[in-house]
């Protein structure tokens, strides 16, 4: 059998076994270099945590970063872009809660969603609700917060859905200010 051929034969009882469970563990040598291949590899455990400098944002600005291999969006909004978040009801909100993995189960109010009590900083995993995709920012969309092409979902100053499929506000992750100028995501 040469190489290719055998190669394609494990990527077939991979794919037999991943979908008959009992299967897989008479076969367990034989797939786990596939399986091992969609874990996180060791420098990505490695940053569970990450730490970022945000003295240069300036306000009604925002930089995107990666976290665990997915966007997160850190937005210092303008006194505007604060009241306007403020002056939401939670009941006109499709989605009423916070979303907020520092706060837990709060309802979704501006003061729920930013890291700090003055609201200028908001941050949140940059990947709509609805199916995954990267909502456009700065003030896009019909709620000036952000905007995600794909199924047209909008997203208001807070990050919380306004119109559209999404089903859930983008999600604060686990973040804080560690100094004046840097946030530790994680
Ligand atoms: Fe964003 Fe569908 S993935 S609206």
């Amino acid at each position: 059998m040469s190489h290719a051929e055998d190669h394609e034969g494990t990527r077939r009882d991979f794919l037999y076994y991943a979908t008959a469970g009992a299967g897989a563990v008479t076969a367990g040598a034989a797939i786990w270099p596939l399986v091992n291949q969609m874990n996180p590899s060791a420098d990505v455990q490695a940053l569970s945590s990450i730490r970022v400098d945000v003295s240069a944002v300036e306000p009604g600005t925002q930089i995107s970063v990666k976290f665990l291999g997915k966007p997160v969006f850190i937005r210092r909004r303008t006194q505007e872009e604060i009241d306007e978040g403020r002056a939401v009801e939670v009941s006109d909100l499709p989605d009423g809660d916070a979303r907020n993995a520092n706060l837990g189960d709060v309802p979704a109010l501006d003061q729920n969603r930013t890291l700090d009590e003055a609201g200028e900083w908001l941050v949140m995993m940059g990947v709509c609700t609805h199916l995954g995709c990267v909502p456009l920012g700065d003030g896009a969309g019909d709620f000036n917060g952000w905007f995600c092409p794909c199924h047209g979902s909008h997203y208001d100053t807070a990050g919380r859905i306004r119109r559209g499929p999404a089903p859930e506000n983008l999600p604060v992750p686990e973040a804080l200010f560690v100094d004046d100028t840097t946030i530790q995501l994680g």
